[in-house]
């Protein structure tokens, strides 16, 4: 018999754009509410480029948090072409940063800073691999020749399989993996290879974008893909393996960004994550691997301890709002945005809003300081 309800570790987030000031205000009570912890992308503009940026980064976003919320954002450090392995040791010794982020240059949102020479970076790969701190990976090629919907399947041989060979024990996350071919990359890899895997790419295919019209609410970067992408995605995330696990890639850009000529690409899906995967796993009659994939693989492979508590989804429908206010910028619209999801999360009414999200606060008091990283060995 379907159980109606199902109580898992606290999750946490590995892929997650938090921006900043105002927006990043509205956004994060709806991560905070879930997930124990979260790596915040370093996207920024400008992007989080020091180790300074990312504890002041950091430092804004505890500012942020609402005092009954419980959440520890695990900073990133954007690799440039100019990073140093003297920043790379910098950012480990201060102990906010959990690993670094690369962005072939051009590839995404706020990526213009980023890497155009992956051989020539090799010494920071370096330094981060004799540190322990792993590199996120956005794997896709930037390549105009290249059609948008092979541009990860191409980045893998043409990047990542000669960046693996030259930096061995480097632990490396392919982000947001989109792709049959990247799924079985990580499978055929080394042991320190893993990757992350949204809600949407296990939920929606390439045709969601277009259903009824071009619809930019489903428009992200990787591009989703055609459905036997989606099945091997469904079936990595399924698998109990160690090697795949969350990270949502909430993306918020307000409604005019992306309803407009050129929108950007990014899905907002903090407020309904928890929910969309478990309705993912349940489709594929796999709801007992699901705390694995949420709340435990993630932390193995980083090296720090599951989460103490629980959250507990129930099943009971749950109506995604169409809209969800973001100050005076717009708002934001999440995936299914009007439709229903088979489970919702029991959270309290922190702060008094329906559904548990609370209301941006006055900044605090006291903030609450906590450094992540309790590391114990990495299990690999
Ligand atoms: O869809 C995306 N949005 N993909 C990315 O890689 C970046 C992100 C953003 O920051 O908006
Ligand atoms: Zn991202």
């Amino acid at each position: 018999m379907t159980p109606t309800t199902l109580t898992i570790t606290r999750p946490d987030d590995w892929h997650l754009h938090l921006r900043d000031g105002e927006l990043m205000a509205h956004v994060l009570p709806h991560t905070a509410r879930c997930f124990g912890r979260a790596v915040v992308m370093p996207n920024l503009k400008p992007p989080v480029t020091t180790a300074a940026a990312a504890r002041a980064y950091y430092d804004r976003i505890l500012d942020a948090l609402h005092p009954d919320l419980d959440f520890t954002p695990l900073m990133t450090l954007y690799l440039t072409d100019a990073t140093t392995p003297a920043e790379i040791e910098r950012a480990r010794a201060d102990g906010v940063v959990v690993a670094a982020k690369l962005y072939p240059a051009g590839a995404t949102t706020n990526s213009d800073e980023g890497l155009t020479d992956l051989v020539r970076a090799r010494p920071v790969f370096a330094a981060l691999a004799a540190c322990g701190l792993p590199l996120l990976v956005h794997g896709e090629v930037t390549d105009p020749e290249v059609d948008v919907f092979d541009r990860e399947a191409v980045f893998l041989e043409r990047h990542l399989r000669p960046l693996l060979d030259a930096v061995p024990g480097l632990k490396v996350v392919l982000e947001h993996v989109t792709t049959k071919q990247g799924v079985d990359f990580v499978l055929q890899g080394p042991p320190t290879l893993a990757a992350t895997i949204t809600a949407h790419h296990l939920l929606y295919n390439r045709g969601a974008m277009f259903r009824g019209g071009l619809n930019p609410h489903y428009y992200c970067l990787p591009v989703l893909k055609r459905e036997e992408h989606r099945l091997a995605l469904v079936e990595a995330a399924t698998s109990g393996s160690p090697r795949f696990f969350l990270g949502t890639d909430s993306a918020p850009h307000v409604r005019g960004a992306k309803e407009c000529g050129c929108g950007c690409a990014g899905i907002f899906s903090a407020p309904v994550a928890i929910e969309m995967y478990a309705t993912a796993f349940e489709q594929a009659g796999a709801l007992d691997r699901l705390e694995g994939f949420a709340s435990r693989h993630g932390a193995a492979f980083y090296g720090l301890p599951p989460n103490r508590d629980t959250v507990t989804l129930s099943r009971r429908e749950r109506s995604v709002p169409a809209a969800i206010a973001a100050g005076p910028a717009g708002d934001l619209v999440p995936p299914g945005a009007g439709a229903t999801l088979g489970w919702e999360l029991d959270t309290p009414a922190i702060g008094g809003l329906p559904g548990g999200v609370v209301a941006p606060r006055e900044k605090r008091e006291e903030p609450r300081r906590r450094m992540p990283l309790d590391r114990s060995e990495f299990p690999l």
